[in-house]
């Protein structure tokens, strides 16, 4: 049986790689091995990963009844909870799926765009002429507060802000590449204190799990049928034999959208503003196609621009924040690319390798939105979010934040990169962060086309 070929370096030397920076030993690998390859990481079975679209597609159409990748997913158990949609599998994976997609998707998205250009304009109405700032902070402020609304309805009171500043503080803990590597060595886990970092965590999550039960009781007690949030619709929602979600499962998943819902699109905006910024004549060329839209706020105007959508395309290819998907554990014997797999094995599809392959995206190292005007790309060619049954639910709605976002932001200032150094890749948590959060400084400011609302918010 044809195995893929392995990485020779010893095992916690990957791991080490990994956890501080896991696009270079992806690199290097794909530099020594090409299409496939497999990586050991201590104990844990040995990851294969692939770049080539054809495997790719193999395993995005193989079904969910040859892979699993919920129980692949155990790093995130800790802070998500057994219940959550990434960690589930089988049919109450599809189940869940079928019950937390419409949210995102459609006219009950589209509801969400005066909202995100509101929230945005209020989160960076404070910025002032010569003052240079760390961009990431505010995007991560913005996505907070737009997935909190759409997960909640609500983004005002006191338990809301409680919420939302736990979950700041619980990212802090995970976010870090420390963070992430207590994953891999649970003595790091443990609550030595207040001030150890397992500590810290278990207090955090401690307390957003009574904020979460103590909302959720509160809805049992007062429903109301004329709320549509995300709460409201998993409260009403009933299996085949009648059940309702228990406190438990609500808890696991509203902590899930609210994490993979707002970290993710953060580190997309900042990297975006910073490519915009760093090469001139893009941004000459979409503040020309910003200006055709005139001064109103029209979301779906701003969403069907092509120029932006090539801009966010390319964002989400050169450094794909979840730079690989989530791991496809084989249920029975299968075959990719001519090598064979036993079931229990691990296998990767790759974004960030196939998003520089050279024979898709030439000079794929350089940001060029002008790719996805010249050609279309396949679902295996170009996967920022993934595939199959595991793909991100939130796809649709975080590409429309992101350019909602962007045309704010670019609309009410004029900015430039503070630091003329190139930006580079840092791992955060599970993903891939612009190292330092892009330091900008404004130049100019515009007046807001949502100045009747703008009540500016602190970050
Ligand atoms: C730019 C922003 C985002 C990126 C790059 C991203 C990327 C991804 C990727 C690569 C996957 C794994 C797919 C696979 O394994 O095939 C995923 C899964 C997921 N994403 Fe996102 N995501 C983003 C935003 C969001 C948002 C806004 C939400 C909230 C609604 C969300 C919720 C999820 C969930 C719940 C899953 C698990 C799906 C499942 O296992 O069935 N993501 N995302």
């Amino acid at each position: 049986m044809k195995q893929p070929p392995a990485l020779q370096s010893p095992a916690f030397l990957n791991l080490m790689q990994w956890i501080i920076q896991p696009l270079d030993l992806l690199e290097y690998g794909a530099k020594q091995y090409g299409d496939c390859f497999s990586i050991r990481f201590s104990k844990l079975p040995p990851l294969s990963f692939f770049s080539h679209p054809q495997a790719i597609e193999q395993m995005f159409t193989a079904g969910a009844s040859q892979f699993d990748s919920g129980r692949g997913n155990w790093i995130l158990r800790t802070t998500l909870g057994d219940n959550s949609l990434l960690l589930l599998d089988g049919e109450r994976h599809q189940r869940q799926r079928q019950l937390l997609m419409p949210p995102f998707h459609g006219e009950r998205m589209r509801a969400y765009g005066q909202l995100i250009g509101q929230i945005t304009d209020r989160v960076i109405s404070n910025w002032q002429v010569g003052n240079p700032f760390a961009l990431r902070p505010y995007t991560q402020e913005i996505s907070l507060r737009v997935i909190l609304r759409a997960v909640f309805g609500l983004d005002e009171g006191e338990r809301y802000e409680a919420i939302k500043q736990r979950l700041e503080a619980l990212l802090r803990v995970t976010a870090s590449r420390f963070g992430f590597a207590t994953s891999f060595f649970p003595v790091l886990q443990r609550d030595f204190g207040a001030w150890s970092p397992g500590g810290r965590f278990i207090r955090f999550k401690q307390q957003i799990d009574q904020l979460l039960y103590a909302e959720i009781q509160d809805r049992r007690n007062h429903p109301d049928p004329n709320r549509s949030d995300i709460l409201s619709l998993l409260l009403a929602a009933r299996d085949e034999a009648g059940q309702s979600m228990t406190d438990e499962e609500l808890r696991d998943e509203l902590i899930t959208l609210l994490l993979a819902g707002h970290e993710t699109t953060a580190t997309a905006i900042a990297w975006a503003v910073y490519w915009i910024h760093q090469i001139p004549t893009i941004k000459t060329k979409l503040l020309a196609e910003l200006e055709t839209l005139g001064n109103e706020f029209e979301p779906m105007a701003i969403a069907r621009l092509p120029y932006l959508n090539a801009i966010c395309s390319e964002t989400l290819r050169i450094y794909p924040v979840a730079f690989i998907a989530q791991i496809r554990i084989t249920k029975t014997p299968v075959e990719v690319m001519g090598f064979s797999f036993e079931p229990e094995n691990y296998l990767v599809p790759c974004v960030y390798l196939t998003h520089h392959r050279e024979d898709l995206y030439p000079d794929s190292k350089q940001f060029k939105p002008e790719r996805f005007l010249e050609r279309q790309f396949s679902p295996f060619e170009y996967l920022p979010f993934g595939g199959s049954n595991r793909r991100c639910i939130g796809a649709a709605f975080a590409l429309f934040e992101m350019k909602l976002v962007l045309a704010t932001i670019l609309s009410r200032y004029q900015l430039a990169l503070a630091d003329a150094r190139p930006v580079i890749p840092i791992r955060r948590g599970v993903t891939i962060a612009p190292k330092g959060g892009v330091n900008m400084i404004v130049t100019d400011r515009f007046p807001s086309p949502h100045s009747s609302q703008t009540t500016p918010i602190s970050v």
